[in-house]
């Protein structure tokens, strides 16, 4: 893995080892060809970590890349060695807002023994905070928000140029814009190893909850063009990439221009995507019930590349809820939604994300929201108290609930939640699943691991000959045993593609 993650969407160590898997940065090993003869002994190394969501995962790769790409610098996972540390951040509750804070404090002792050491910060909280972080903590070099990664040389060069003034009398060292979807553009060709791979089809988002600070941090929602999306996913399929990964706040808002001038919405693109020599199976994160439209339920009827698992947030079980968060539908919407897919779908796994203890939530507002989980029997589904969140229109709304009622109820809801993952991975037992066959499982070497469509991590014992024949294929699996909450152990039936 080439980032260290926080991720306050997984609510556990299982969940998080499989479903964040940075990929390697072969881009720093292999310098594009744009790149300035850099000498190897003035080789850099960056120090990086990473707060928050899939998209800070995604950017946090993209940072290495192009300070591989234009400086040659190396990814390095020991602080003490690092030329640079970057700390790409999250915003979205007020913990891991703090937790920057915090890490910085221990960052600023590092700097004070290697003054040469050049820190900066990027992501949601460099995006809402701008100058404020150099005021709070004056050491930092560099800041620059998810929409100007791709600055990060120019940043970096300033910050060298201007290394003998204090760094908040600097020049050209913090860029918090959003300047339209030029990231994109700059980004170094994607490099990847093994078999899955996201590809960000959109930035930012347009709903406005009331509760989010998204739309404020990472701007509005803004499509890449088709054919860029299209040629990136290309050009993973041909390095052996089997998973695509669709990235973006709402996918399904997808409004992506194509070369005619005419818009792709997101149904068409998935069919686009499915075309894609060497793209067996598709997943995208995260969509919003507003635009999950008949299109897109059609197409679970039309791309078997479509994964049986679909992670629709749905926030509250409450209708009154729903609409103090401005999430513009009811639950009748959403279950309508879900039943139609599983009428086309029989098999489809769901997860989802709740907010527990919104301003105003009455004990039979949280009735509801359990209800609706035990109702929809998720697979899995992360679950968070209300964070007030300055700046958003719910910090406005008066809050009658005790932090002590909000905890008891998020425990009692997540035991719905962990007792509904548990029985799901307990039901795979006899039946046969889809795998994605990635590697060699490593406290089992004789078994080869894989992910299923529902993202239980799956192993099973393998013939070393064949082991060629079987990483990176779609296989189908036996399901024998339960080995944890997210993972089974099963046995190899077939290969399907
Ligand atoms: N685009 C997604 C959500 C992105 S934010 C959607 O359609 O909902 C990821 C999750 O963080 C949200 O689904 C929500 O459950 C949680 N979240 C966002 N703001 C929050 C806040 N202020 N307090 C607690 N949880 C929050
Ligand atoms: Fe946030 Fe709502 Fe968008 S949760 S990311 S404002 S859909």
């Amino acid at each position: 893995m080439s980032v260290t993650v926080f991720n306050p969407r997984i609510d556990d160590d299982a969940a998080a080892e499989t479903t964040v898997t940075a990929r390697a940065v072969t881009a720093l090993k292999e310098p594009g060809p744009a790149q300035a003869p850099v000498e190897k002994a003035a080789t850099k190394k960056v120090f990086i970590t990473t707060q928050g969501c899939q998209m800070n995962v995604y950017d946090s790769d993209k940072m290495l890349d192009v300070l591989g790409d234009s400086h040659g610098m190396e990814v390095t996972h020991d602080i003490d060695e690092a030329d640079v540390l970057l700390m790409n951040t999250c915003s979205i509750r007020e913990k891991a807002q703090e937790k920057v804070f915090s890490e910085l404090g221990r960052w600023r002792k590092l700097k004070e023994k290697r003054p040469d050491l050049v820190i900066g910060v990027g992501g949601c909280v460099a995006s809402q905070e701008g100058d404020n972080i150099q005021k709070r903590a004056p050491y930092v070099d560099m800041v620059f928000g998810p929409q100007t990664l791709h600055r990060l040389p120019e940043l970096y060069d300033q910050s060298h140029e201007q290394r003998d003034i204090a760094p908040k009398n600097r020049i050209g060292t913090i860029d918090v814009s959003f300047p339209s979807i030029e990231k994109f553009d700059f980004l170094p060709e994607p490099r990847v190893e093994g078999y899955k791979a996201f590809v960000s089809i959109m930035e930012g988002c347009s709903k406005y909850c009331s509760f989010c600070v998204v739309p404020y941090t990472r701007g509005e929602e803004l499509s890449r063009p088709l054919d860029d999306v299209l040629a990136e996913i290309d050009s993973l399929a041909e390095q052996g990439v089997r998973e695509i990964n669709l990235l973006g706040q709402n996918v399904n808002g997808y409004r992506g221009e194509k070369d005619d001038g005419s818009i792709c919405r997101f149904a068409e693109l998935l069919h686009y995507v499915s075309h894609v020599d060497g793209v067996e199976r598709i997943r995208y994160t995260t969509s919003h019930p507003l635009e999950f439209t008949d299109d897109i339920i059609d197409a679970y009827a039309q791309l078997p590349e479509l994964v049986s698992h679909l992670h629709l947030p749905v926030q509250s079980g409450s209708n009154a809820i729903l609409a103090a968060m401005k999430r513009n539908h009811t639950i009748d919407v959403y279950i309508n939604q879900i039943n139609k897919l599983k009428a086309i779908r029989p098999d489809i796994h769901l997860s989802s994300d709740f907010i527990i203890g919104f301003p105003g939530e009455t004990e039979q507002d949280f009735q509801d929201t359990l209800n609706l989980a035990k109702e929809l029997n998720f697979d899995h589904s992360y679950s968070f108290i209300y964070s007030k969140r300055p700046g958003t229109p719910a910090a406005e709304l008066p809050d009658d609930v005790s932090f002590t009622t909000k905890k008891a109820r998020l425990a009692e809801f997540q035991k719905v939640i962990i007792d509904s993952t548990l029985a799901k991975t307990h039901e795979m037992v006899g039946t046969t699943t889809r795998v994605l066959v990635e590697q060699v499982a490593n406290r089992h070497p004789d078994c080869l691991i894989g992910t299923a469509d529902n993202t239980r991590t799956v192993m099973f014992p393998y013939d070393e000959d064949k082991m060629d024949e079987l990483l990176g294929k779609l296989v189908s699996v036996r399901i024998t045993d339960f080995v944890s909450p997210h993972m089974v152990k099963g046995e190899l039936i077939e290969v399907l593609a």
